[in-house]
């Protein structure tokens, strides 16, 4: 099948959702809407959800989640696989950010990345998960983004790569880097458009009920978050 943007290449189908503790839940759930949405009617979709273990992997897990609130908002996502075993044919991975990518328990989650990286079609990064890609060495001599907020620490993780302060989302070959939080819902309408066709990202958005941002220049966070530069 040819469509879109990859006239001539075949269209991926085989996702793979990184999981770590202490991930962010809308870093993941967000994109994953937009794959559910694509999956019915729109293009082939066989996503994967690849943890350190088969065992759940908590969004909040007690010993990196700091709360004075006494709060538990603990969610768990089961994996379908693990970074010793991932499918053979994946061919885009969604690497999301959160509290754990610069805690010692996302270790695996980089040498995974560094390892199945130069496999892949596509490198797709939301939020501070462009620290687990930078600190796997992928990102080096690439643009990238992450989130503004903790700018200063997250581009830290990552002195060869040429960080791009104001945009939404950042694309470098086939690596596809995202701004904070909800800018993963707009990077992956954008790389929709960029496989599928710009009609289908449009299809998606709209039975989302999302209001696309799509300019990867839009980014008000950038000032909002100025202090952090
Ligand atoms: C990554 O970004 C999230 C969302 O903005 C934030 O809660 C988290 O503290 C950041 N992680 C690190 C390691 O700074």
């Amino acid at each position: 099948m040819e469509v879109g943007g990859t006239i001539g290449t075949t269209v991926p189908s085989k996702v793979g959702i990184l999981l770590f503790p202490g991930f962010e839940p809308l870093d993941v759930f967000g994109p994953v809407e937009a794959f559910h949405t694509i999956s019915k009617q729109l293009a082939k979709i066989n996503l994967v959800w690849i943890g350190p273990s088969l065992d759940p992997v908590s969004t909040a897990p007690k010993e990196i989640h700091t709360t004075t609130m006494g709060s538990t908002v603990d969610t768990r996502v089961v994996p379908t696989h693990t970074y010793d075993n991932p499918p053979e044919d994946l061919e885009v991975l969604l690497v999301p950010g959160g509290l754990g990518p610069r805690v010692p328990s996302s270790d695996g989650a980089v040498a995974f990345v560094k390892k199945t990286y130069p496999k892949l079609k596509y490198l797709i990064t939301v939020c501070n998960g462009s620290e687990i890609a930078a600190r796997a060495g992928v990102l080096d001599g690439k643009k990238a983004t992450t989130n503004k907020f903790g700018w200063k620490e997250s581009i830290a993780t990552g002195p060869g790569v040429d960080w791009v302060r104001t945009a939404r989302y950042v694309v470098d070959g086939n690596v596809w880097t995202s701004g904070g939080v909800s800018a993963g819902i707009d990077a992956i309408l954008a790389w929709m458009a960029h496989v599928y066709g710009r009609e289908v990202a449009r299809q998606v958005a709209n039975e989302m009920e999302y209001e696309w941002r799509d300019d990867k220049t839009w980014d008000p966070f950038a000032y909002i978050f100025s202090e952090y530069a």
